[in-house]
């Protein structure tokens, strides 16, 4: 067999053996020295300003060549520059016979001092074209040599195939950090397993919610590790039946699950598992949410709007009993009364007529004085003509305790936000009277920044508690209209009642 050939063979056996791509070209260049009996050999390949760069060297195990490959890995050659140079730019191989008598070889003189004699130079070529350079050095004068020269190429050829390869694994561990730095940064738990169910990525946020750190969490059973007891078999079984069916039941889909932490404790989850698209065995991936405070706070969302449906219905009774018990009563009396003085006029009798007339006035003014009241007990007609301001006023005036009010802004306000503080302070002020047995009681409302804040502060005993009926409702009240409402109220120190609004402007 040519020794070509021979040459050929060797390369291609020591590129496909080799683990990556940095063995496969090592591993080449020395194939091709050992079979063609040469000394060193170099690839060289262009950096993003065209200068090519030394990427490797074989060199045979011989102090008289220790400089020259030295001087070899650290140089870099422009277009036309040495024998790398010539052959990138020519794209197409070089044979020099005696380098060290090319005066125009910058490494000539360390060539002789190495003993080198032959230089050959060919493009390292892929797919993409010549991306590089391969050149080889021998001790003996050899004259140009076609058919040793075509083996080159072929050479030149699986490098080319080496140097794809190398991109390939670039690309991949490019891909593979961009992936890694995802996952890291990822604010939700994210559990890779493998198809024994066996943890093969836990992230920070899983370490965060579930309390195992990646090394407790990465080999052992997911199902073990944060699905809840009774929940493991048919998790098994479920990946089990994916596996031998290929039919997914809960594969890319939002479910809403319990799982467990380290320490016991359950936590609610919304789930979607993934099957990654990798060669071999399945891998799939869970994405994990913990929905504990969107669940807390849909079921006080709901609990509040049952609140407000019975605080609206129970205020509705109170108006019926109101009406029942007061105006309604009058005017029955009334129509009694009138019915009694026409039966009496028609008998002439003109004094109990008049009597009788008398009492409807009476009960009919009476009935007014009931209805007025009530009607401002529903709302009162002065806010919603004037505002906070001779609202707040008149409920200071018939308060029995003294009120001072510290500040009340003239502007108007949304009817809800303004009925909202009315009845806030209107609730302070009777709790402040009922409860409290202060000295003082002080009404503060600002507007600062697109906020109403409203206060109603006492100096009595203290010890209030939102929990209880009149100031729950308020809570209510305020949480529909985004606001807030703060109890301060230590025994013994009175009691600061603060409302927080929005107003938008
Ligand atoms: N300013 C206050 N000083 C001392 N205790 C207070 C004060 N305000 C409220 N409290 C206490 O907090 C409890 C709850 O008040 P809340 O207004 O919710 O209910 P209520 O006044 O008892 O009844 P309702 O307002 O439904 O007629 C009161 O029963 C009272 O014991
Ligand atoms: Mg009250």
């Amino acid at each position: 067999m040519a020794i070509g050939v021979r040459t050929e063979q060797a390369v291609a056996r020591a590129v496909a053996g080799a683990a990556d791509s940095g063995e496969a070209q090592h591993q080449a260049l020395e194939a091709l020295c050992r079979s063609l009996g040469w000394s060193l050999a170099a690839t060289w390949e262009p950096d993003r300003s065209d200068v090519l760069r030394c990427t490797d060297v074989w060199v045979e195990a011989d102090p008289a060549l220790d400089a020259f490959a030295e001087a070899t890995r650290a140089y870099s050659f422009r277009r036309d520059e040495g024998l790398p140079g010539r052959v990138w730019t020519a794209r197409a191989p070089a044979w020099i016979t005696d380098a060290t008598a090319d005066p125009e070889l910058p490494r000539r003189a360390l060539a002789g001092e190495a003993g080198l004699r032959t230089a050959i130079g060919v493009p390292i070529e892929s797919g993409r074209g010549v991306c590089g350079v391969l050149e080889c050095f021998g001790r003996e004068q050899v004259e140009p040599d076609a058919d040793l020269l075509a083996s080159m190429e072929v050479v030149g050829g699986l490098l080319g195939q080496v140097a794809e390869r190398r991109r390939a694994e670039a690309d991949m561990h490019l891909s593979e950090q961009r992936y890694r730095a995802t996952l890291q940064a990822a604010l939700d738990p994210v559990v890779t397993m493998d198809h024994e169910g066996r943890v093969i990525e836990f992230n920070p946020a899983a370490e965060r919610v579930f309390g195992w750190t990646s090394s407790d969490a990465v080999g052992r059973e997911m199902a073990e590790l944060i699905v809840p007891e009774e929940l493991r078999e048919p998790h098994r079984a479920g990946l089990r039946r994916y596996l031998e069916t290929s039919r997914p039941h809960v594969l890319d889909q939002r479910l809403e699950v319990e799982a467990v932490r380290a320490d016991g404790s359950r936590l609610p989850v919304e789930l979607t598992i993934t099957r990654i698209d990798v060669p071999g065995p399945p891998v799939f991936t869970g994405h994990l949410r913990d929905i504990t405070d969107r669940l807390t706070n849909e079921a006080e969302l709901r609990a509040s709007r049952a609140r407000i449906v019975e605080a609206a219905d129970a205020a509705r009774r109170k108006i019926e009993r109101d009406l029942h018990d007061g105006a309604q009563q009058q005017l029955v009396g009334l129509a009694v009364n009138l019915r009694g003085a026409k039966s009496r006029l028609a008998k002439g009798d003109v004094e109990t007529t008049g009597e009788l007339l008398d009492e409807a006035v009476e009960d009919l003014g009476e009935a007014i004085s009931q209805l007025r009241e009530l009607a401002r007990g529903i709302h009162p007609a002065v806010l919603t003509e004037g505002g906070l301001t001779p609202a707040l006023r008149g409920l200071v005036r018939r308060s029995p305790i003294a009120v001072e009010i510290a500040s009340v802004p003239e502007d108007r306000f949304d009817p809800a936000v303004e009925s909202a503080v009315y009845f806030i302070l209107s609730e302070g002020l009777t709790n402040a009277v009922r409860h409290a047995e202060p000295r003082e009681i002080t009404i503060e409302v600002t507007h600062e920044e697109g906020v109403l804040v409203a206060e109603v502060r006492d100096d009595g005993r203290g010890g209030a508690d939102i929990a209880g009926g009149g100031l729950r409702g308020l809570a209510d009240r305020l949480a529909a209209l985004d606001g807030t409402l703060t109890v301060v109220s230590p025994a013994g120190a009175g009691t600061v009642l603060r409302a927080e609004v929005p107003c938008g402007s």
